[in-house]
């Protein structure tokens, strides 16, 4: 038995149950596996699709050319399709994307045209005006528009949707997915309501989409929720036409930082080699289910939809430096004195004798770049603060007062805390009085935390 071409390949990808990662629920967890498609990714079951239905209504012909802004996978999808049929392909795709993706476009034989990221939509070098640009111009070009074309959520309608019923002897209670196009999602889900009008569809958003707020607000386009993020395929900055909120129950949203962890996870734990979108929709997925670990049951299928495949990420997510520049490797430990002692950069602290001037002092913040410091006398025992405010409200009443002692002008030490106190607990600490504490490392010196730690600690 054969198939006449790759794309009889397309589809009917395994659904595997997931084991280590969301124990513990309810319920059973399973991931409809798509990077299983020849294409690498879900969008394999698209490209086709949109293809026949161009030939279907006649604007596509023999030696036409498909136009598309891809981030990849569909370009594959269409890639793929277009060099069975044969046809020329180019594709408009932004610089956020990775090159493995890039790659694969050009070795399907496509032209690709790298556009900036970072622009708005209707700017003219944004990949979605290029794309339309190349259309008009090229005869015999037709824009395959995944973000409008009812094709892509058809698509999953008539594959994606009956194979998770089929797979699932139509136990499947709840079905969990990411959203860029909104034609995996919407597809699916129209299907299987229509065969368990109580299934719910959960969304899974980056941070950085407008798609979480537009869902939870009833319809807000809120420009300001658009930021870069850097989880790639999922989440949009324009409303696209194949995104239907209708058929969507509830909508989460996960970090860069989750997403990125969650997908390694996916690899180590469970043997699930996938891309960043498809973290994301998991640790989206486990957040949800355990936010209503109360509605599931031992009977609940819970189905994730994983579009693709990691090889697409080697020089990213599974790459440590790269994980390491964006800060994703650190583990999530509960912050504590210690911990953010150990962190600061700097080391150990800069302090000022009690006998030494003010104008030392100034030169020793200056030179540091500190705005406070710890006052010690002759045997180090540390007997007083000096800050930036300080100093400058005895310098506004006496401008000669650079001469005088730090003893004369020093406030209250900074409090000294014990390594064990957590990061909450240091706030009152920080709120009154000098604004800083000390903490011992381990090593015996002293370390000086100020908000500035804080806020690095908890953004790193
Ligand atoms: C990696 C990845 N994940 C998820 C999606 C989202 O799928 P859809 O466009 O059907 O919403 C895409 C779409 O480009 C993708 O490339």
């Amino acid at each position: 038995m054969w198939a006449d071409s790759i794309l009889d390949a397309i589809g009917n990808t395994p659904l595997v149950r997931l084991n280590k990662v969301g124990a513990g629920l309810p319920g059973t967890i399973l991931v409809k596996v798509e990077f299983f498609n020849p294409g690498g990714s879900v969008k394999d079951r698209i490209g086709v699709a949109m293809i026949e239905a161009a030939e279907r209504d006649g604007r596509l012909k023999p030696g036409g050319t498909i136009i598309e802004c891809t981030s990849g996978n569909t370009g594959a999808g269409l890639a793929i399709a277009a060099a069975v049929k044969g046809y020329r392909t180019v594709f408009t795709t932004t610089d956020k994307q990775s090159q493995e993706k890039i790659d694969v476009l050009r070795a399907l034989g496509a032209e690709v045209v790298v556009c900036p990221t970072n622009v708005a939509p209707d700017d003219p070098r944004s990949y979605y005006s290029v794309a339309r640009r190349l259309e008009a111009e090229i005869p015999g070009a037709v824009l395959m528009n995944q973000y409008d074309n009812p094709a892509n959520a058809e698509a999953h309608y008539r594959t994606t949707g009956p194979e998770l019923w089929t797979q699932t002897d139509g136990r499947i209670t709840h079905y969990i997915a990411g959203a860029g196009t909104g034609g995996t999602i919407s597809g699916t889900t129209k299907y299987l309501k229509e065969q368990n009008p109580a299934l719910q569809t959960i969304g899974v958003d980056p941070y950085g989409s407008v798609y979480y707020k537009y869902f939870h607000s009833g319809g807000e386009f809120d420009a300001k929720e658009i930021y870069p993020y850097l989880i790639e395929g999922v989440g949009e900055d324009i409303l696209a036409g194949n995104m239907d909120f209708s058929c969507v129950d509830d909508y989460v949203r996960v970090t860069d930082r989750d997403a990125m962890v969650m997908t390694r996870r996916l690899a180590r734990e469970e043997g699930l080699f996938t891309g960043q979108s498809c973290g994301m929709v998991v640790a989206g997925a486990v957040q949800w289910l355990r936010a209503h670990r109360d509605e599931l049951s031992d009977d609940s299928v819970v189905v994730i939809l994983l579009p693709d495949s990691g090889f697409r990420y080697l020089g990213k997510t599974y790459n440590d430096a790269w994980m390491q520049q964006h800060g994703f490797l650190r583990e999530h430990r509960p912050h504590t004195a210690a911990s953010l002692a150990e962190a600061r950069v700097s080391g150990s602290v800069v302090a000022v004798p009690a006998l030494a001037t003010l104008e030392h002092a100034v030169a020793a913040m200056h030179e540091h770049g500190i705005s406070q410091l710890p006052v010690l006398d002759h045997r180090g025992h540390v007997v007083g603060s000096l800050t930036e405010r300080d100093v400058l409200k005895r310098l506004v009443a006496d401008p000669d007062a650079r001469n005088l002692a730090v003893s004369a002008v020093m406030g209250d030490p900074f409090p000294e805390v014990d390594g064990a106190v957590a990061l909450d607990a240091l706030l009152p600490y920080l709120d009154r009085g000098p604004g800083a504490v000390l903490v011992r490392s381990e090593t015996g010196a002293l370390v000086i935390l100020t908000r500035a730690d804080l806020i690095n600690a908890l953004t790193m």
